[in-house]
């Protein structure tokens, strides 16, 4: 029996809410402690109503469960920040550092701290964006995930804590929504055309981004997670690529299915931020530390969203 318990933080959200049943999965019910700020009434598993600004409360969660690891996956995202860049500023720098702190004091084993592309901007090639670039992000969602990065380093070399993080690109899932991101419309626009609707989109039709299927972003992170701490190489943050595409070409492959499905350009303040990110990056050190491979591109992600979300549509519509 492993005594591995972790306390995923965020767990109501796209990501978090996908990564618990995969952790549920592997390491058994019993052993994953989800939390999020907002209760979880459906929730099939051990859930605690958590402010990850409340350190006090953080540390009796940790030493109540006995928890070994933690996932921390709250964050203010770059399109929201924007709207409140202080209070963005404060939340996701309190949440990262009552983490790294707590998880220091308890002695936890492993923390996974996301950071994402968008710790990029103005003097980065955009692309095929290299792990060491420059990092002078332009959004306060970026700055708090760049400095996340350096405490994460901080953590690792002065106390020996085993921080783990990668750079996600935009993560596209049928499971759940996301909110308040730039890369968001990737994955509305699936919904719209399920939905026979057309969509308008914020960026512009040649707006190319790096994104990542939601099965390779939680595999990524999980493989990450269990790698031999020696192969971590990067106590910042790992860049990893899952495929690159623009929304014209993402409405392409929509049209396959959908012919009629039509979108309409209406770039609003999003398009300033997602002009300054990568275009692709590069992900070789993640590929030689710890064996990372994407598995999906546009074309088979395409098919997958778009199955899931017809069965998932009809599945509702059949209990109203
Ligand atoms: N998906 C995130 C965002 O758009 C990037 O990490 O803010």
């Amino acid at each position: 029996m492993s005594d591995t318990k972790i306390l995923v933080i965020g767990a109501n959200g796209q990501l978090g809410s996908v990564l618990v049943k995969e952790l549920q999965r592997k390491y058994g019910l019993e052993n994953i402690i989800a939390s999020d700020i907002r209760s979880n009434e459906s929730f099939n598993g051990l859930f605690e109503k958590l402010d990850a600004t409340n350190f006090d409360a953080m540390q009796e969660l940790i030493v109540k469960h006995s928890i070994t690891q933690i996932y921390h996956l709250a964050a203010i995202l770059s399109a929201k920040g924007e709207q409140d860049p202080l209070w963005t500023w404060d939340l996701n720098m309190k949440m990262m550092l009552n983490v790294f702190e707590v998880a220091r004091l308890t002695k936890i084993e492993k923390v996974f701290f996301p950071s994402s592309i968008a710790v990029y901007g103005d003097a980065i090639d955009r692309n095929n964006t290299s792990q060491n670039s420059f990092l002078n992000p332009a959004t306060v969602y970026g700055m708090s995930k760049a400095a996340g990065e350096n405490w994460a380093q901080y953590y690792f070399d002065k106390y020996g804590l085993d921080v783990r993080s990668l750079r996600y690109p935009g993560v596209i899932g049928h499971q759940s929504m996301p909110g308040g991101g730039t890369t968001d419309y990737a994955v509305d626009i699936y919904h719209a055309a399920v939905k026979g609707k057309n969509y308008e989109c914020f960026l512009d039709h040649d707006t190319e981004l790096p994104m990542i299927f939601m099965e390779d972003a939680i595999r990524a992170t999980i493989e990450l997670m269990e790698a031999p701490k020696e192969n971590i190489k990067t106590r910042t943050s790992y860049n990893i690529a899952g495929m690159n595409f623009t929304p014209a070409e993402i409405s392409s492959s929509i049209q396959e299915y959908y012919p009629n499905f039509n979108v309409n350009y209406k770039p609003d303040y999003r398009q300033k931020i997602a002009d300054k990110w990568p275009k692709s990056i590069n992900d070789d050190e993640a590929k030689d530390d710890w064996n990372w491979k994407p598995t999906y591109d546009l074309k088979s992600m395409t098919k997958v969203m778009i199955e899931k979300l017809k069965l998932k549509f009809q599945a509702s519509s059949a209990e109203i």
